[in-house]
């Protein structure tokens, strides 16, 4: 099923020009910290957005790491190449992010203390997210039709899987109060309150003035002109914002411009057979 753009890791794919064999060798063998916080999504499920909100939590408020580092670098991703190259330049607590499905996280973050904040979204909302992200990142296949974008997607023939399947692996971890999760549209809805959620469980507490500096430095319209988030610093060749800007829409919901009535009923079924017995229930109805 892998096709150049993508590499076989266990059962799901990944693209290739992001991970390489040894930097997915390499996350299998890091070391994780006790004090390490990792954001943990389905991809365009609200990463980018953890790696501004979650080092500010982490450093308290201070914006020179999102004034100056650029986002891969100041929260990398466990999985891909750039983590061996910053790795002694993050500053405890360190803010990581992934995609890995829980039963592919190596074996230090299993008997660390470390901490996860699990981002959920609306997959009919990370469908769409995810069809125009597709148009522009040159390293990813082209997505074809949206109607077989979403068979594909269905499927789990996508980067990092079934959406299904990552989301029953983290609900379905044991790691008890090692473990916040979070939708994308508390996220939208309340930021200051979701920043003050994210406060408490790293054990920061920031005082009111603190939560609403980062509130306000990471909304959508913050993060859309700060070169050192919106991706304007990485080559055309590879992400082209011009056919769709990485910061596209921001907004819960976008998926009724985009299915039709047939395309609901299909997505849903599926969704809810995989789902069945599944020991969360969703947030929303689909
Ligand atoms: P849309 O394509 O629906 O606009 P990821 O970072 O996991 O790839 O997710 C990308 C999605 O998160 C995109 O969704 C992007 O616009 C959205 N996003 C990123 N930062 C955001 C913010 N501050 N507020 C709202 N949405 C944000």
């Amino acid at each position: 099923m892998s096709s150049p753009q993508y590499i076989q890791f266990h059962d799901i794919l990944v693209p290739s020009q992001a991970h390489s064999r040894e930097s997915l060798e390499y996350a299998q063998n890091f070391s994780v910290e006790d004090t390490d916080v990792l954001a943990v999504t389905y991809p365009k499920s609200g990463t980018i957005w953890m790696q501004e909100i979650l080092p500010l939590v982490l450093n308290e408020g201070d914006l020179t790491p999102i004034r100056t580092i650029p986002n891969w670098d100041r929260a990398p991703w466990l999985e891909e190449t750039r983590l061996a190259v910053v790795v002694d330049q993050l500053k405890s607590p360190r803010a990581l992010v992934t995609h890995l499905p829980y039963g592919l996280m190596p074996p230090s973050f299993h008997t660390s203390k470390a901490k996860a904040i699990y981002v959920m979204r609306n997959p009919m909302d990370i469908l769409v997210s995810s069809y125009y992200f597709h148009q522009m990142a040159a390293f990813l296949e082209d997505p074809g039709t949206f109607d077989e974008f979403m068979d594909k997607f269905l499927e789990g023939r996508v980067m990092f899987g079934k959406w299904t399947d990552h989301v029953k692996s983290w609900r379905g971890s044991d790691l008890g109060d090692r473990i916040m999760f979070i939708t994308y549209e508390e996220l939208v809805e309340d930021l200051p309150a979701s920043v003050r959620r994210i406060s408490a469980f790293t054990g920061k507490n920031l005082d009111e003035d603190t939560v609403q500096t980062i509130a306000k430095n990471c909304t959508f319209s913050s993060m859309k002109s700060n070169q050192m988030s919106n991706f304007s610093l990485v080559p055309k060749t590879y992400m082209d914002h011009d056919k769709s800007p990485f910061f596209r829409k921001g907004v819960v919901g976008d998926w009724k411009n985009h299915f039709s009535s047939e395309q609901v009923s299909r997505f849903a079924a599926v969704i809810r057979k995989e789902l069945e017995g599944a020991s969360f229930s969703l947030p929303w109805s689909l």
